[in-house]
Formats: structure tokens, C-alpha cells, sequence
């Protein structure tokens, strides 16, 4: 695919791996557990959502993405099929071929596996080699040390700092731009050409 466009999502594809399986969004993926997600302070604590989050509020959001056809995932185990977070690229620029890449591994019982890393090396291989994106971008704030360190272990780098950008844990944190291009990484390269 040489030029990107948005109608060549209007059905994008199931993303699987070694021990992942990546289902396109839907109203079937909201549950007790994805709202308890929500309404985690610790799993929200860097995010941009307020708890308490209403299961109304949960069922408009995901009708509202499926709606517009995002890149937007469910991260299920292979093996017995549980909802353990969710991955999306949203928005992208058409354009500039440019995404924005966020995720949220909510069920805490499934932290510190690898599955975040194993789910966005999946999204990066597919960002660039399927859907032919130029580049990737994310915000992150400094604090949440384990996302920024999920970052940098993919190959994100830092493009900026907006200084005490929001209030999170109670203090003003400062916010994070990083960025991972197509190109020129040699940890992306790693790991195009080694894919599992
Ligand atoms: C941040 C988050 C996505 C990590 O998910 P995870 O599945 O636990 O992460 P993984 O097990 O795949 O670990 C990926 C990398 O993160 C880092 N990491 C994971 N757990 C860590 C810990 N306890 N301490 C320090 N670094 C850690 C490591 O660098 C690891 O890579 P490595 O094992 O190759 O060194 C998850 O904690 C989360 O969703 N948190 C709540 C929502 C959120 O903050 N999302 C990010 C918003 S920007």
C-alpha cells in the first residue's frame, strides 16, 4: 500500500502473536472487568480519565471508536481468550503518515509478563509494514516509569518535555513526547527482521 488512507480501515485485521491475540475493538470486549479497569486508581493514575467512570461512560467510548472505525484492539490472551487491555493507533495523520500509539494493559494481574511489549512490537511491525506508516508517536507522562521504560525498550525516543504539563498522584508531572520512525532504528530493524 503506497498511499494511506483512511478507507483502507474501514476493516482492519485481527493482529496475532506467540502468546496474543489483538481483536478489533467492540461493544462484546465491555465487561465488569474493563470497567473495574477504569475505575482503578492505579492503573489510571497517568491517564487522562477521572474515576469514577460510569459504565455509561465506558459504553460511549467504545461505540464512539468503534463508530469511527479506529485502529483500536483488544489484547486477549491465546490461550483462554481473557480481555487483559487494549492498544490503539488514534488519530492518524493521512497525510504525513504519522500515528499516535496509546495502551492500557488493565488487567494488573497480567503486569510485568511482557505482554505490553509482545502487543506494541505487534502494532509497530503493523503500523509500518501494513498500513505503511512513516512514523509513530505516543505522550507519556515522566512519572509513569514502567510505560516510559516499555518505550524506550521499543525503540521510542524523546522529541520533547511539556514542563508540569497536568496533575497526576497528586502533583504536577511533566509530560513526554516520544516518537519511533520507520527508519534508521536499529532496534525496530531487530526486530522486523527477527519477528517471532
Ligand atoms: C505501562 C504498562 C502498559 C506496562 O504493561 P506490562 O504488560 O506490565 O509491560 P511488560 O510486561 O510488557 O513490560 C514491558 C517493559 O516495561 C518495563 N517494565 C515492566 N514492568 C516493570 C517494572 N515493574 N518496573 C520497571 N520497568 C518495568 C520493562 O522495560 C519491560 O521490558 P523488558 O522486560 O524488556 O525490560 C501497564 O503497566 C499499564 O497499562 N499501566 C496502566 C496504564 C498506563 O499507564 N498506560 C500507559 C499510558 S502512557
Amino acid at each position: 500500500m503506497s498511499v494511506l488512507k483512511k478507507e483502507h480501515f474501514s476493516q482492519f485485521s485481527q493482529i496475532e502473536t506467540t502468546r496474543l491475540l489483538l481483536k478489533p475493538m467492540d461493544t462484546k470486549f465491555i465487561s465488569n472487568s474493563y470497567l473495574q479497569w477504569m475505575n482503578d486508581e492505579e492503573v489510571c493514575k497517568f491517564l487522562e480519565t477521572t474515576i469514577p467512570y460510569s459504565e455509561k461512560e465506558l459504553q460511549e467510548f467504545v461505540k464512539l471508536m468503534v463508530s469511527k472505525k479506529i485502529l483500536f484492539w483488544a489484547i486477549t490472551l491465546k490461550h483462554d481468550g481473557t480481555h487483559i487491555g487494549n492498544i490503539k493507533i488514534d488519530p492518524i495523520n493521512y497525510k504525513h503518515q504519522i500515528g499516535e500509539y496509546s495502551i492500557l494493559m488493565g488487567d494488573k494481574n497480567n503486569w510485568g509478563k511482557g505482554y505490553a511489549k509482545e502487543a506494541s512490537q505487534a502494532l509497530i511491525s503493523y503500523c509500518f509494514e501494513t498500513i505503511n506508516l512513516r512514523k509513530i508517536t505516543l505522550g507519556v507522562i515522566k512519572d509513569n516509569v514502567v510505560a516510559v521504560k516499555l518505550y524506550e525498550s521499543l525503540g521510542f525516543t524523546i522529541e520533547g518535555i511539556y514542563r508540569m504539563h497536568g496533575k497526576y498522584d497528586g502533583k504536577y508531572c511533566d509530560a513526554i513526547r516520544m516518537a519511533l520512525f520507520n527508519f534508521e532504528n536499529p532496534k525496530v530493524q531487530n526486530y522486523l527482521h527477527n519477528k517471532s
